[in-house]
């Protein structure tokens, strides 16, 4: 009997756990973290007593959504980039007095399942979902096009991206809502390595997991022949970076396969598997304002862990 065939690979991912495997340092981007089992592990990491980023935002907005709806005023199109349709979206919505609600998303199925639930919980508000890279400038559906708009970017998701990255996705969320639109964003604070490490290499293991994962997705889809026992998760603080990075690290001298593709490891090389930058209040207003957003207002928690910042797309103007 023949073998059972592995359904094809996203091209993307060959394309990227390949090139990454090969170049020096190792990486791969961290968007691959995220299949279903990612998700789900992603889910439960936002629950770990020691991932306090999810809990403290979820409190901040239920505290300044209504001071954010007020100066933004009501009847706005609600645009999320990124997997939304959580608790956050809910208290977004429940405060914000929307016109429409837009969430957008790369993954399809994702995407209609959240609006399905949204439409349940919220009867009466138009639900727009629009499956694309929220990375890219996305025309939005027709309905909204007279609208105002209100973009909303929670979970320090910005971090997960390196500077210039950064400020060339809020440039196009620019793009995308247009002048005068305002925006909701989530900063992680910079803090305490030690208890940034923490958050990043929990006791229960999740994170672990989580990035651990990623080489099993790559068994998986890929027909790779990792060990995954001769790797551990590794969560550090790159200070001059302002940022976690997460690697994936041999314990030992491994060889293996992907795809055909042979690679060899010595025990102490990493893969480089996500960065999450920290910020000062300062580099977020100043991020914001290189992407062509006027930081308005901003509100943190007492120990400033997190902040949410409201801003505005202002028109381009002449220096200085
Ligand atoms: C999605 N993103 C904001 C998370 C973060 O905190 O950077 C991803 C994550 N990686 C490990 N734990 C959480």
């Amino acid at each position: 009997m023949d073998a059972p065939r592995r359904p094809a690979a996203d091209p993307d991912f060959r394309h990227d756990v390949l090139a990454g495997l090969a170049a020096r340092p190792r990486a791969i981007p961290a968007r691959w973290l995220y299949d279903r089992r990612g998700s789900e592990l992603f889910e439960a990491i936002t629950r770990l007593p020691e991932y306090y980023l999810t809990r403290t935002e979820t409190r901040l907005l239920e505290a300044h959504c209504p001071e954010a709806a007020a100066l933004v005023g009501p009847g706005h199109a609600v645009v999320e980039f990124g997997s939304g349709a959580s608790l956050k979206t809910r208290i977004l919505l429940r405060g914000a007095a929307p016109s429409a609600y837009v969430p957008i998303d790369i993954s399809g199925d994702f995407l209609r399942d959240a609006a399905d639930s949204l439409r349940e919980d919220f009867p009466g508000l138009p639900v727009h979902p629009v499956e694309a890279d929220f990375m890219a400038p996305i025309a939005l559906p027709d309905a909204v096009a007279e609208q105002p708009r209100l973009g909303f970017f929670p979970g320090s998701t910005i971090g997960n991206l390196v500077a210039s990255t950064a400020v060339d996705l809020l440039r196009n969320m620019k793009r995308t809502l247009g002048v005068g639109a305002w925006l909701l964003i989530g900063f992680d604070r910079a803090k305490d390595p030690a208890e940034l490490v923490r958050a990043y290499d929990d006791e229960a293991g999740v994170t672990a997991a989580f990035n651990l994962n990623l080489l099993e997705r790559i068994n998986r889809e890929l027909g790779g022949t990792i060990p995954v026992d001769a790797f551990r998760h590794k969560a550090v603080w790159n200070d001059a970076r302002s940022r976690i990075e997460m690697h994936i690290e041999a314990v030992r001298d491994v060889a293996f396969t992907v795809d055909g593709t042979e690679f060899a490891m010595a025990a102490g090389e990493t893969i480089h598997s996500e960065n999450s930058h920290k910020y000062g209040a300062r580099d977020a207003r100043f991020m914001l304002l290189a992407g062509g957003w006027a930081p308005i207002r901003e509100w943190t928690d007492e120990e400033e862990r997190f902040a949410i910042v409201l801003a505005r797309a202002e028109p381009p103007r002449f220096a200085p």
